[in-house]
């Protein structure tokens, strides 16, 4: 079973406040979703591999560590899951990045696939997919089958918000996935919106409502 990880740090939650908000703006909405991005990477990345390298600082030649391993891939799921790209690559700049266009068909929720592009060497990255919400999971889901199907099996997910519903899925689909969240929110309402949640994340971000 994978394993979720629920981040209760208090700069996490307090950004995540403003957010939900429903008089914040795009602009705000945004910068927030970038910076609580940013600091989520510490622990979606903490068990990197690393490897002991010499260094030769100004005083004494030492032992040190940098990262070494599986160089990292990062996947958003369009269109929201651009939102948490910038975040990320201020502290992966050397990261490469693939994008995977779902969107959800309002009637039946189910997932369409518009568009797909991973890295050459995907298969050699540790992939993270990205997407601010889970919601019934099927999007999520459904982008980490495509991941899969392309020979790639080092695959983590990070959401801002998930519904149980959403963990559930994505435990059931891919108990090899594990999950970091900024919140675990109480449920979906009878249109697939997580509830509280912060509303529609894709028209939040760009203003297109
Ligand atoms: C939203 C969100 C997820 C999906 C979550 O995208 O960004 O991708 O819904 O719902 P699910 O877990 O029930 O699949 P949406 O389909 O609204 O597309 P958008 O990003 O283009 O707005
Ligand atoms: N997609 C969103 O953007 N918000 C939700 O609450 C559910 C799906």
């Amino acid at each position: 079973m994978s394993k979720v990880v629920v981040f209760d740090h208090p700069l996490i939650q307090h950004k995540l406040s403003i957010m939900r908000d429903k008089n914040t703006g795009c602009k705000e909405f945004r910068e927030l979703l970038d910076e609580i991005s940013m600091l989520m990477v510490y622990e979606v990345t903490r068990d990197l591999q690393t490897e002991e390298v010499e260094v030769e600082t100004p005083i004494c030649v030492t032992k040190t560590k940098m990262l070494a391993g599986k160089p990292i891939g990062i996947i958003p799921i369009l269109r929201a899951g651009l939102g948490m790209v910038d975040g990320i690559m201020s502290l992966i700049p050397n990261a490469k990045v693939g994008h995977i266009g779902l969107y959800r068909d309002p009637e039946t929720l189910n997932p369409v696939e518009y568009y797909c592009k991973l890295p050459e060497d995907a298969e050699h990255r540790e992939l993270i997919v990205l997407d601010p919400m889970l919601a019934t999971g099927g999007s999520a889901s459904a982008a980490i089958t495509f991941i899969k199907q392309r020979n790639c099996h080092n695959i983590r997910l990070v959401n801002l918000i998930a519904a149980p519903e959403g963990i559930e899925r994505i435990q059931k689909d891919h108990p090899d996935v594990d999950i970091y969240v900024a919140a675990l929110d109480e449920k979906l309402n009878d249109h697939g919106y997580i509830i509280p949640g912060l509303g529609d994340a894709g028209d939040r971000l760009f203003g297109t409502k």
